[in-house]
């Protein structure tokens, strides 16, 4: 069992993966930089940054190159993900990035927002994306 020093100090370790993926975003169009730090099953950390294109539709968010990062890692299972912006203090991931870790998170996964000097509110998948498109039809 964890106990709150060793949770705050693996949530900070998470913080600061997220904050130095940020200082590797490309986002020459929007200036506006994002980091993200997945810790999976593993315990492993997977990091990602938003990656632009001059095409503009065509770039993509750092959610979601934590997320590929993780997958081809093995990994299926989101523990805990931090996001960071440089510009906005408790960035939260935007609609397609919700449904995106909604497809690797579980009732306990546990979403972290964070400012410029660590985490600041943490929130579950489950409150982030209520009533989100499940379905058994598909699997
Ligand atoms: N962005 C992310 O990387 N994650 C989010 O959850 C919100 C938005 C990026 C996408 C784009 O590169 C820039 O922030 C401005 O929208």
């Amino acid at each position: 069992m964890h106990n709150n020093k060793e949770r705050s100090m693996s949530e900070n370790e998470l913080f600061v993966a997220a904050r130095e993926a940020m200082a590797k975003a490309h986002a020459p169009y929007s200036k506006f930089p994002v980091g993200a730090a997945i810790r999976a099953e593993d315990g492993k950390i997977y990091t990602g940054a938003n990656i632009e294109n001059l095409s503009f539709p065509e770039g993509w968010c750092a959610e979601t190159t934590a997320i590929s990062h993780m997958v081809m890692a093995g990994q299926r299972k989101i523990m805990e993900v931090a996001v960071i912006a440089e510009k906005l203090a408790l960035c939260p991931p935007c609609g397609g990035c919700r449904q995106r870790l909604a497809e690797f998170s579980g009732a306990s996964t546990r979403i972290y927002l964070c400012d410029e000097t660590g985490i600041k509110k943490s929130l579950a998948l489950a409150d982030l994306l209520p009533h989100s498109f499940e379905t058994e039809i598909l699997g």
